[in-house]
């Protein structure tokens, strides 16, 4: 009974000076698992003389009961201690200064591109988009540009290897072939706009080898060169901003388009000094014209029943005057300092009604 006794003291000791839930486990293992102290106690009854058996019994399930108990309390004491200790550790300081936020902005090219977008939305035409990776055919053949038509050589072509049959696929050289598979995979009317990336082998101030174009098609049964005209001069006005621009359509030529013209806004280049909307001299900015009869039949369209216009220009050219950027290169040069500068705030999307309104 006296070695009862040295085990009670012994085992409520432990109990109390157990650090953390660890070792009070340990302990609790130790006294009362399968092979515990006072498990094996119990099991040793049998052993002990049968007038005594129910006295240590008795005394064994006290001491059970006892140390269970104390486990429990400290368990619940630890358990306090060590949240205090974990909600000590994760405070948060809230005097602290809060780390500075990085704004991410709109690029340029983006921006403009909604801009765009959300005019020519505006008159009911739609996104489509088409491949970067081109076959010759929607690049250049469907387009009327023949293998031996010096269209061709002006583009300045990126091809790709040559493909198992020989054919060598092409980097785009503008979004026009865009024109081909929205109306190869279609049936007319087509209102469409597609803004996308193209490739040309340049590369100076005004030129990069990847560049953006937004292509434009409205093709219908009585589609003519006022409806070309009417939207182009709208589209120019909104796009800059002034009501009154002046807008003038010079005679051009485009194998995909006949008649051709090429479409020039009023600005005064004065002292060094540019400026869209005034003055008496010209800026280029777009190319258009009426779909050429050949494209609409390469493209199973029926030229007697449909007619249509086209037009396409530059997205880095639009922004560039649009924004003042002097270098095209410095589109894609990723500096942070000059994104900030040129930018757009998230915020400052145009909005759909009424042109853009920033
Ligand atoms: N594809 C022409 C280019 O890259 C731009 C263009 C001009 C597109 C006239 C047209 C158009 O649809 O009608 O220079």
């Amino acid at each position: 009974m006296d070695d009862l006794e040295a085990l009670r003291l012994k085992l409520n000791e432990a109990v109390q000076e157990a650090q953390d839930s660890d070792a009070l486990e340990a302990i609790r293992v130790d006294a009362l698992g399968k092979k515990g102290q006072i498990t094996t106690l119990m099991r040793g009854l049998s052993n002990i003389a049968p007038e005594d058996r129910k006295a240590s019994g008795q005394a064994f399930n006290a001491l059970k009961s006892e140390i269970t108990k104390a486990i429990e309390i400290r368990q619940t004491t630890l358990a306090d201690i060590e949240l205090d200790a974990r909600l000590a550790a994760d405070r948060i300081d809230v005097t602290l200064p809060s780390r500075p936020e990085c704004d991410g902005c709109i690029h340029p090219i983006s921006q403009t591109i909604d801009e765009v977008v959300a005019i020519l939305g505006e008159m009911g035409l739609s996104v489509e988009a088409g491949p970067d990776i081109e076959d010759d055919w929607h690049n250049f053949t469907a387009l009327n540009i023949p293998s031996d038509h010096p269209a061709r050589q002006e583009h300045d072509t990126f091809y790709l290897p040559s493909g198992p049959n020989g054919e060598r696929k092409v980097l785009r050289t503008h979004t026009s072939p865009v024109q081909i598979r929205t109306m190869q995979n279609g049936n007319p009317p087509f209102r469409v706009i597609a803004p996308g990336r193209t490739y040309r082998c340049d590369y100076d101030a005004t030129h990069s080898p990847m560049f953006h174009q937004i292509e434009g098609l409205v093709v219908d049964e009585n589609t003519h060169m006022g409806h070309l005209k009417g939207c182009l001069i709208e589209f120019c006005r909104a796009f800059f901003r002034v009501d009154d621009l002046p807008v003038r359509f010079r005679p051009s030529y485009f194998p995909f388009t006949e008649p051709s013209a090429e479409v020039d806004i009023g600005c005064t280049r004065e002292g060094g000094a540019f400026k869209i909307g005034h003055g008496d001299d010209w800026l280029e900015i777009l190319g258009c014209g009426m779909v050429n009869p050949n494209v609409l039949k390469n493209c199973g369209i029926n030229p007697d029943k449909y007619q249509g216009f086209a037009f396409g220009m530059g997205v880095e050219r639009l922004a560039m005057l649009k924004y003042g950027i002097p270098d095209l290169r410095t589109f894609y040069e990723s500096d942070l300092r000059w994104l900030r500068h040129f930018g757009f705030s998230a915020l400052d999307v145009p909005s759909m009604v009424g042109g853009i309104n920033r």
